[in-house]
């Protein structure tokens, strides 16, 4: 099972890259702008890292983020995300950028995006990986510094193929943004948004509705609501669940409660994400092994994760049907 996991290519539609900070790398960039960190040593930083819910988590994670400074520091954090990706198969990333949390501090919205473009042309043409980058507001933060950033982001626009919305899902729900998503929407972007991760299943009805998202980011309190699974199925809503945050964050209190499986075997159409590997204990290979340890699940349900992720991916058709045909070959060899 991890041997077929291990070759199976991949494709992740869920992933902060501010929260692929290793340890190690927040040390040495610590170091390199001369930032303080209140740990002595990378060891110390992951024994913080036990979090009881969302805010605990978002707590440190953008305390982490602070010293990502330089044109730089965004790149080398993109380029080692991306070397993760070709240890795992992973053939095409969307990645999400929180340019919020930098601008905040007065970096420019050009060095995040300079760092982070300049990793992943690299990263297709030496490694092969193909990649969007969708710029995500903050929901904690109001109406106006999310159309700032939508503002911001209008010279880069041809490298950014959606924008969403993560951050405290509770007290911050979807309606916040009808104005800006509408606005982004009418400049050509895509939308999708965390929604049902914490909040209520109303949030997902409500982001695809209101927002008029492509699909959800989490979305696993859908069970709550049957008709919403119903039209999930109906509509070909994917959901990029990210089953070690989950656990990590306590919205299922174990692997084999987590409902991806239940929710896979009733037609929705579900993949399998890392969202913030540095923090959450895995890449997308420990993904799909903690998935595959607690559940039995055959080859083709596996593989199912990752065709349900390439049709819901926003890469170009021609791309769309390189993916399907290498996983086919992948699946067919077996
Ligand atoms: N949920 C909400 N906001 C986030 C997350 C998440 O899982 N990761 C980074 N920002
Ligand atoms: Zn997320």
């Amino acid at each position: 099972m991890y041997q077929f996991i291990a070759g199976l290519p991949k494709v992740e539609l869920h992933l902060h890259i501010e929260g692929s900070l290793e340890p190690e790398l927040m040390f040495e960039l610590a170091q390199r702008n001369n930032i303080d960190i209140p740990f002595a040593n990378p060891d110390e930083v992951r024994a913080a890292y036990d979090f009881s819910n969302l805010q605990s988590f978002l707590d440190i994670y953008y305390q982490g983020a602070q010293v990502l400074v330089t044109e730089r520091d965004f790149y080398d954090l993109t380029w080692a995300y991306m070397l993760r990706c070709k240890a795992d198969n992973v053939l095409h990333a969307e990645l999400f950028f929180d340019p919020q949390t930098h601008t905040a501090r007065g970096i420019g919205f050009d060095t995040v995006m300079k760092g982070l473009t300049k990793a992943l042309a690299k990263a297709e043409a030496e490694l092969g990986i193909s990649s969007q980058l969708i710029l995500c507001f903050l929901r904690h933060l109001d109406e106006l510094s999310a159309f700032d950033t939508l503002q911001q982001a209008q010279l880069w626009k041809e490298k950014i193929v959606a924008v969403g919305l993560d951050s405290s899902e509770v007290g911050h729900p979807p309606e916040k943004f009808a104005r800006v998503f509408a606005a982004a929407r009418e400049q050509g972007y895509l939308t999708v948004a965390h929604a049902g991760e914490e909040g209520p299943s109303s949030n997902i009805i409500d982001a695809l509705d209101i927002l008029q998202v492509s699909r959800i980011d989490h979305g696993v309190r859908c069970v709550d609501d049957p008709q919403l699974v119903a039209r999930l199925v109906e509509q070909k809503v994917h959901l990029t669940i990210c089953p070690l945050s989950n656990t990590k964050l306590k919205v299922f209190d174990s692997m084999d409660q987590h409902n991806i499986v239940d929710l896979l075997r009733q037609g929705v159409s579900v993949g399998i994400n890392a969202d913030d590997p540095a923090y959450f204990g895995g890449y997308m290979n420990d993904n799909f092994n903690a998935v595959a340890s607690a559940h039995t699940l055959s080859h083709k349900e596996l593989a199912n994760f990752t065709y349900n992720a390439i049709d819901a991916s926003f890469c170009s058709v021609g791309r769309k049907y390189e993916l399907h045909q290498q996983l086919q070959a992948y699946v067919d060899n077996q």
